[in-house]
């Protein structure tokens, strides 16, 4: 049977919720993951190709390694944004999130920390994560702030460890384990 994007809701928070990735999606990830002011703030630095999107959304499944998801606004089903899991180590229950609104008009509304907890409270109560952890570049004040109001807390910070624009950057480490969500 075919069913519309907002039927297909998996993760469902009050303003938004997360939904399996799309074919129809990858025009507009493509054009976000190439947008100048997005790709310096997630460290891509080649172009990506409709055809590079079609491949990654072939392997994402099989892969076991990750869980990715849309996140979309509940009143309208807008797509806003992606995120989700990497480097998922089922044995060592931990992951890696990561998240991207990448529709620029809808930052600082919320909807950031809002897909954030609702991936926490999936990894720790669906996916039996004990830890879940990221790394944000220095400069991504607002990604920083988002993470910490979610619980995450700073645990390192990996000196010079990303180079952009002629410059060297800190990356924050940060994690939150399962008791503290
Ligand atoms: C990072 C991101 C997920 C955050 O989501 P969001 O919906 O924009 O953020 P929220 O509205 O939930 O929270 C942002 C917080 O940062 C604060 N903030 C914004 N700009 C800031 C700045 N320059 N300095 C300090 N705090 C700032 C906001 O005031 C808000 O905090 P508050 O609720 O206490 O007022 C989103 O902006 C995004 O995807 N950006 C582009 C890609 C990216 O950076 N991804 C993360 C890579 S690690």
């Amino acid at each position: 049977m075919k069913t519309s994007k907002g039927s297909a809701k998996f993760l469902i928070g009050d303003r938004i919720y997360l939904r399996p990735i799309e074919p129809e999606d990858l025009p507009l990830i493509q054009r976000w993951i190439n947008d100048p002011e997005i790709r310096i703030l997630e460290g891509e630095v080649l172009p990506t190709s409709i055809s590079d999107e079609k491949e990654w959304l072939e392997n994402l499944y099989k892969d076991k390694s990750k869980v990715w998801f849309v996140v979309a606004l509940k009143d309208n089903d807008k797509m806003i944004g992606t995120g989700g899991f990497l480097r998922i180590y089922y044995i060592w229950r931990n992951a890696d999130l990561s998240i991207m609104i990448g529709e620029k008009e809808e930052w600082g509304k919320g909807y950031g920390t809002e897909a954030i907890r609702l991936l926490l409270s999936y990894g720790f109560e669906a996916l039996n994560f004990h830890r879940i952890s990221l790394g944000v570049f220095d400069f991504n004040k607002r990604a920083i702030r988002a993470y910490k109001k979610a619980g995450f807390k700073k645990e390192g910070v990996l000196r010079d460890g990303y180079y952009c624009n002629s410059k060297y950057h800190d990356v924050i480490m940060m994690s939150i384990l399962e008791g503290e969500f």
